[in-house]
């Protein structure tokens, strides 16, 4: 006992010297009572934080009620914590609204760090490498040429593609996932989308956040809150149907991700260190792919067009270098080295909007520090991605749309890209999105030009709403089918 008090008065006292000796966050004045919660309220966070960046520098605190916020403005901090000292900061912050929408913290994307959470993201790591390895690149090219009969069904006519490039996405989960696939016109998948996408919206927004931050609130009606509790009642219910469904299959799909899960959670089960991950787990596995793995990959297909429309002239680009380096078939992931020019056009974009601005909030699991400031256990961590991905110390032109600097080498580099995160809470699905943006990008270019609806329309709007998940505002655009495309 004694022992144990002596370490824990060694522990304060290191803290204590530790804290005392390490400069002072800067951040912007706190209020009596809210702190900088009026800063948290800003309809673009992630331009917003950025531009308290340059008052306060690449590293600096928000209060919220009685939470600490330290934000990472710069690719060298946000690697500093989440790469280098990754065990420090794999933490998730434990949140009212987050458990609710998180079965508890049981999914990967906002479960600590536990035992249980490690386990848990292996076995979906695992099942994940096998069928990417088996049938991804199938899986993804159908999906790819469904979107171009898709495409010429317009028949040039201009549309908004958002829900096409949904649908798109959400079949590659939902094959990789079960083995089914949806047509747009689907009731079914249409209820999956709609539920999901307003739980992002809703949780993303500030009427939710405050509930975290001020538990007084939560004694209040909120109409939103409300919605957010049937948004997630409803999306439980569609994802118990996918997994009844899926089990009551006779000629289920041997490669698919539920398969290869269930059988490695009975064989954990079964083994003797008793048992870390139930039902519970699958269900939140679904969630996790389903809303990680369409709004992004969608959202950054959107923002492309909308750039490409923007730069015409680099459209024309991509399209030669198709023609020049596959000649006239259809190209393959293997062929990504092969076509620069396209590939420069996949990172600018995932620069100039990540999908996951703010990735998601991390929690420091023990005292460390970043860039020689001291961070107690428990801060919440915000890599601003958007804010490290405009940095002008690293950028040049940060602001402008130019594919051709991954090209010269010049003007950034590709160390400081880092759109999916870091460490050891990497993005589950980076080696999937990677090959679906490229593939989707390669066959989308190839076949088609996009273009305005008319001579003179206006461009696109490029400043987007930021939620979790940063969209470009609907547009409509006309894909003209290139010479190369089969009628
Ligand atoms: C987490 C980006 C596609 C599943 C993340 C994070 C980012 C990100 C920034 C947070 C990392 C952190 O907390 O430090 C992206 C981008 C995508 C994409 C830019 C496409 C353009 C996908 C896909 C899937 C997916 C296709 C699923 C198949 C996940 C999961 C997590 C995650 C499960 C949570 C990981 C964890 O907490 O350990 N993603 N993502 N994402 N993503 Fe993605």
């Amino acid at each position: 006992e004694t022992a144990g008090a002596e370490c824990g008065f060694l522990q304060r006292l290191y803290q204590f010297l530790h804290h005392s000796s390490s400069p002072a966050l800067p951040g912007p004045p706190s209020r009596f009572l809210i702190g900088n919660m009026m800063e948290m309220t800003h309809d673009h966070m992630p331009s917003h934080l950025t531009n308290l960046a340059q008052r306060y520098g690449n590293i600096y605190r928000l209060k919220c009620g009685s939470t600490t916020l330290v934000v990472l403005n710069s690719g060298e901090v946000i690697r500093e914590a989440l790469v280098k000292k990754w065990s420090d900061f794999a933490g998730r912050p434990a949140s009212y609204t987050g458990d609710i929408v998180s079965g508890g913290g049981r999914n990967i994307s906002l479960g600590d760090y536990t035992e249980e959470w490690r386990a848990h993201r292996r076995v979906v790591h695992s099942a994940l490498l096998r069928c990417c390895q088996q049938s991804l690149h199938g899986v993804i090219e159908r999906q790819a040429l469904h979107l171009r009969k898709v495409l010429m069904d317009y028949q040039g006519t201009a549309a908004d593609l958002s829900e096409d490039f949904t649908v798109a996405a959400s079949n590659v989960i939902t094959t990789l996932a079960f083995g089914k696939e949806y047509d747009k016109t689907s009731s079914e998948l249409q209820e999956l989308h709609s539920c999901l996408n307003e739980i992002v919206g809703l949780w993303g927004s500030s009427w939710i956040s405050a509930l975290d931050s001020f538990p007084l609130l939560r004694k209040l009606p909120n109409p939103v809150f409300a919605r957010l509790l049937k948004e997630v009642a409803r999306r439980d219910e569609i994802i118990k149907q996918h997994l009844r469904d899926y089990k009551l299959q006779d000629n289920k799909k041997a490669d698919a991700i539920m398969g290869s899960l269930l059988q490695a959670f009975e064989k954990q089960n079964n083994a003797e260190q008793g048992q870390l991950l139930t039902d519970v787990h699958v269900h939140m596995t679904t969630v996790d792919l389903l809303i990680g793995g369409t709004e992004t990959t969608a959202a950054w297909l959107n923002w492309t067009v909308a750039f490409l429309l923007h730069r015409p002239e680099v459209q024309t680009r991509v399209y030669e270098e198709l023609c020049t380096v596959l000649e006239e078939r259809y190209p393959k992931y293997s062929d990504r080295h092969r076509l620069p020019v396209l590939s420069s056009v996949i990172s600018e974009v995932l620069r100039l909007r990540p999908v996951a601005p703010l990735a998601v909030p991390h929690r420091a699991i023990r005292d460390s520090s970043i860039a020689g400031y001291f961070i107690p256990k428990n801060t919440v961590i915000i890599p601003n991605l958007f804010g490290a991905h405009h940095d002008p110390a690293v950028w040049s032109e940060p602001y402008s749309f130019k594919p051709e600097r991954f090209l010269e080498g010049g003007g950034g580099s590709a160390r400081s890209l880092m759109p999916f995160g870091g460490g050891a809470r990497l993005c589950l699905g980076e080696s999937l999105a990677k090959m679906e943006l490229f593939l989707f990008t390669a066959y989308l270019l190839r076949d088609f030009e996009f273009i305005l609806p008319e001579r003179g329309a206006p461009l696109p709007d490029l400043t987007g709403l930021a939620s979790v998940v940063l969209k470009i505002e609907a547009y409509r655009v006309v894909a003209r089918p290139r010479p190369l495309t089969e009628p």
